[in-house]
């Protein structure tokens, strides 16, 4: 049983910042490390409930960036990693950028996206995760899942949000990629970024679990 992760950086517990590239100092270098831990881990968690169900493959897209954000060290063996980066080709930086992004949710717009290398057909599971942005899916991910969610066998999804829209976004990814999901986990930024055991962490476990059983059994 092969399982694919759509992963991305942000959302992960604690990281709660815009991180400036441009930035070369010490103390974000550090933070910078400290982050791909961070992802690595909660990717050996998801994975942990993934082979406590019975996977038996796992393989993650890291989709921050250039897709080498991962600490791939701190990943668990048997876990792999599929390097590729996911690029929205419309520059999203600054208050336009801001604004237009959530002109570009609202009207429903695509982002251009550079194709997937990995063979989403391949797999058993395909894991699915968006921001919400105006009560909806994100350009990017909108694309991914018109691109690749028809051909995925069985989907799930998860969104990160300020405070709600998590609606409008699962029934989105569920009409774009023309199926249902198995399972679904909405996560509120404040709970994230307290690491709030129950609100968090607890959600997590379950949405792993929900799939382990529904899935893979
Ligand atoms: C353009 C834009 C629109 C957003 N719209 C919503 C919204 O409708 N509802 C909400 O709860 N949060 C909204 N947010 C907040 C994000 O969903 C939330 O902060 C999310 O966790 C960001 O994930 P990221 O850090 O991976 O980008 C919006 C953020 C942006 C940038």
């Amino acid at each position: 049983m092969k399982i694919y992760i759509v992963t991305d950086l942000e959302g992960v517990a604690g990281v709660y910042q815009w991180e400036n590239r441009e930035d070369q100092s010490l103390e974000n270098m550090e933070r910078r490390f400290r982050q791909g831990r961070w992802l690595a881990e909660e990717v050996n968690a998801m994975s942990d409930g993934l082979f406590a169900g019975g996977a038996t493959e796992v393989w993650v897209n890291d989709g921050h960036g250039a897709g080498a954000t991962m600490d791939l060290e701190c990943l668990r063996p048997g876990v792999d990693v599929t390097v590729e980066e996911i690029i929205d080709t419309k520059d999203r930086t600054g208050v336009s950028g801001w604004l237009a992004a959530g002109k570009d949710a609202t009207l429903k717009r695509p982002a251009v996206i550079e194709p997937f290398k990995a063979d989403v057909p391949a797999f058993d599971l395909v894991i699915i995760g968006s921001p919400v942005w105006a009560w909806t899916v994100t350009p990017a991910v909108r694309t991914f899942c018109q691109a690749y969610g028809k051909t995925a066998r069985d989907v799930a999804f998860f969104c990160t949000m300020g405070g709600s829209g998590d609606g409008g976004t699962f029934h989105a990814m569920k009409a774009l990629c023309g199926k249902q999901a198995l399972s679904t986990l909405a996560l509120i930024d404040k709970h994230v970024k307290a690491a709030d055991e129950t609100r968090f962490g607890g959600k997590v476990k379950a949405f792993a679990l929900s799939l382990s059983g529904k899935t893979l059994s």
